[in-house]
């Protein structure tokens, strides 16, 4: 199979096999809460993929307001057409946040998740110091944080959630910005 037609059969198995917050139920329910207890706005997403955390997060709460940045053409086309067009956004992250940030309406949460198919280096350094420098009050979940690549140069997070799946260990780092 051509990379073209393993990108299309994996899109299309996750309509079958959806993978919201990696299946994690520890976070789910952390982002089901958060997004009561902080009375959050705006969910903003860097990278769609095939919209599996998109699309669950759009069904806790019709108010929100789910945006999500994807830097492959061929994803972000195949998401857009999952959902309303201006849900998925074109484009790398780190250019596209500074753009987007100053009409997002706050709280935000962030969930941080352009890695696979990355360019190094990992835009992670840029979207934290995009979002710092908008001043959003926000609450930031990171993908990954236990990979040494992806985190480097990250500040100390507030909290990290872990939990473990097929036996390989997943962590996020949590970083509560509400009070800036
Ligand atoms: C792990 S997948 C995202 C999964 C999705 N967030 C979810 O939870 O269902 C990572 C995605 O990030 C995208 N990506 C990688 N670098 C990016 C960048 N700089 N800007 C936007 N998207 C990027 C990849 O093409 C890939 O689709």
């Amino acid at each position: 199979m051509t990379s073209r037609a393993m990108d299309y059969f994996y899109f299309f198995a996750g309509y079958f096999r959806s993978r919201p917050f990696h299946n994690s139920p520890e976070l789910q329910s952390f982002v089901r809460e958060t997004i009561f207890k902080r009375g959050i706005k705006t969910f903003f997403e860097t990278g769609t993929y095939r919209g599996d955390t998109l699309r669950w997060v759009t069904k806790q709460d019709i108010r929100l307001r789910c945006l999500s940045v994807e830097s492959k053409r061929l994803y972000y086309q195949l998401a857009a057409l999952r959902f309303r067009n201006e849900a998925v956004i074109f484009g790398e992250s780190d250019k596209v946040l500074p753009k987007v940030l100053p009409y997002l309406a706050e709280p935000v949460l962030f969930w941080l998740d352009a890695h696979c198919g990355s360019v190094s280096p990992y835009p992670l350094k840029a979207e934290l110091d995009a979002i710092k420098r908008s001043t959003k009050r926000c609450l930031i979940i990171v993908d990954d944080y236990n990979d040494p690549e992806i985190a480097k140069d990250v500040e100390k997070p507030d909290t990290v959630l872990g939990w473990e799946r097929d036996g390989r260990a997943h962590m996020v780092a949590v970083m509560d910005w509400m009070g800036a």
